[in-house]
C-alpha cells in the first residue's frame, strides 16, 4: 500500500512537472490559456451579432486564423461598450497575442487599446475606427464612399424635392463618414436649392424600432411628403419600408445586402444597397492579425487619422448594388445563392 502511494505521487509530480513545462506564455509572460500554447492566440472583440453580416465577418475571421494556425477567441459585447472592455480584459487575461475588435463605442474603445498596450498587446480596429487612441491598424472599407454611393442611388431616381436621412448609431464612427460621404453629394444639390434635407437623423445603435418610431414621429407631427430616403444600412431601409409602406415609388438606398434588402430590391420596394466583401476583409484583418502576431511589420498603402495618430490603414472598395447587377455581383461572389435570392 505505501509503496502504491509512493508511486502514485511520483507520478504526479511527473505529470506536474510536465504540466508546468507545457504552460506557454505569450510575448508578456501572460499564460496562454488554450489547447496548444504554441500556436498564435487571436482575440476577436465583435460589438454585436444583430446584424446578419457580422456572422458572416465572425465565421470567415475565425476560419482564415485556424487555416493560418492560430487559434482564436471570439466574444461579442451585444452593442455595450462596458461590457466589450469586460470582455476585451478576458481576453487580455486568456493570454491573447493581438487582439482584433469592432468597436461598441468609436471614443471609449480607446480604453481597450490602452488595456491591450499595457499587456503588450497589438490592436486592428476592424470595420470601425477607434478614435483618439494609438491604434495599431485600422482595416476597413472606404466608408465615406459608401456614403456618397448610397445618396447617388437614391438621387439618380430623384433629383429634386424632400430627402430624408436615417444615419446609424453616433457611437459607430462609420456612421459619421457615411454621412460625410452622404452629404458630398447632397450638399451642392441643397445649395442650389434642388434638395431640401427635411430629415436628418442618427439612429441610437443602429435600433430598428427606434428609426420607425423617429420617422413616424417626424411623418406624424409634419405635413410634409418625402420624396427620397437615404438609410444608413439595410436594418434601417427595413424600418423606412415599414413606416411609408410598400407601393410607393420613393426611392430608399441601404448598405449590406442583406438576404432581405436583395428581396425588397427585386420587389422594387428598397432602391439600391451598398455590398461589401465580409470574405475579403475577414481574410485580410485574420492574415494581417497573424502576420504581425508572428512579429512581422506590416506597411500599408494608406493611413485614417483617428484624433491621435495617422493609423496605417487597409481600405476595401465598396460595390453599387441595384436591380440589374445582383447576378453579377451578389451571386457570382457567392455572396448568396441563386435560390436564396429568387426564394
Ligand atoms: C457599421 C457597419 C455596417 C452596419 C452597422 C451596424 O459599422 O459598417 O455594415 O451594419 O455597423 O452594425
Amino acid at each position: 500500500m505505501k509503496r502504491r502511494l509512493a508511486l502514485s505521487l511520483i507520478l504526479l509530480l511527473l505529470l506536474a512537472g510536465c504540466a508546468t513545462n507545457n504552460k506557454v506564455t505569450n510575448t508578456n509572460g501572460i499564460d496562454k490559456l488554450q489547447a496548444d500554447g504554441e500556436k498564435v492566440y487571436v482575440g476577436f472583440a465583435l460589438d454585436t451579432l444583430k446584424e446578419s453580416r457580422w456572422y458572416r465577418d465572425k465565421e470567415n475571421v475565425e476560419n482564415k486564423v485556424k487555416e493560418l494556425g492560430g487559434n482564436i477567441k471570439t466574444l461579442a459585447a451585444n452593442g455595450n461598450q462596458d461590457v466589450q472592455i469586460e470582455q476585451v480584459k478576458l481576453l487580455i487575461n486568456e493570454g491573447i497575442d493581438i487582439l482584433i475588435i469592432v468597436p461598441s463605442d468609436s471614443k471609449t474603445a480607446n480604453k481597450a487599446v490602452q488595456l491591450a498596450h499595457d499587456a503588450g498587446v497589438k490592436v486592428i480596429a476592424y470595420d470601425r475606427l477607434i478614435m483618439d487612441a494609438p491604434l495599431d491598424y485600422y482595416i476597413s472599407f472606404d466608408n465615406e464612399k459608401v456614403g456618397e454611393i448610397q445618396a447617388q442611388i437614391t438621387l439618380d431616381q430623384v433629383s429634386e424635392g424632400n430627402i430624408a436621412y436615417i444615419g446609424g448609431s453616433k457611437a459607430d464612427n462609420n456612421a459619421l463618414f457615411f454621412r460625410e460621404g452622404a452629404m458630398n453629394i447632397l450638399q451642392p444639390l441643397i445649395d442650389s436649392g434642388d434638395i431640401n434635407l427635411v430629415y436628418d437623423k442618427y439612429t441610437e445603435n443602429w435600433s430598428k424600432e427606434i428609426a420607425e418610431k423617429n420617422l413616424r414621429g417626424f411623418l406624424n407631427n409634419n405635413n410634409i411628403s418625402i420624396d427620397g430616403i437615404i438609410a444608413a444600412n439595410d436594418t434601417l431601409a427595413g424600418a423606412a419600408v415599414n413606416v411609408i409602406g410598400q407601393n410607393t415609388d420613393i426611392p430608399i438606398s441601404g448598405q449590406d445586402a442583406e438576404l432581405s434588402a436583395i428581396h425588397r430590391i427585386l420587389a422594387g420596394t428598397q432602391t439600391g444597397t451598398v455590398y461589401k466583401p465580409i470574405d475579403t476583409l475577414a481574410n485580410q484583418a485574420a492574415t494581417l492579425a497573424m502576420d504581425i502576431a508572428n512579429g512581422n511589420t506590416i506597411s500599408t498603402e494608406t493611413t485614417t487619422n483617428n484624433g491621435s495618430k495617422d493609423v496605417p490603414s487597409i481600405l476595401l472598395e465598396p460595390v453599387r448594388i441595384n436591380r440589374d447587377n445582383i447576378e453579377e455581383t451578389i451571386i457570382e461572389s457567392g455572396h448568396f445563392t441563386k435560390e436564396e435570392v429568387y426564394q
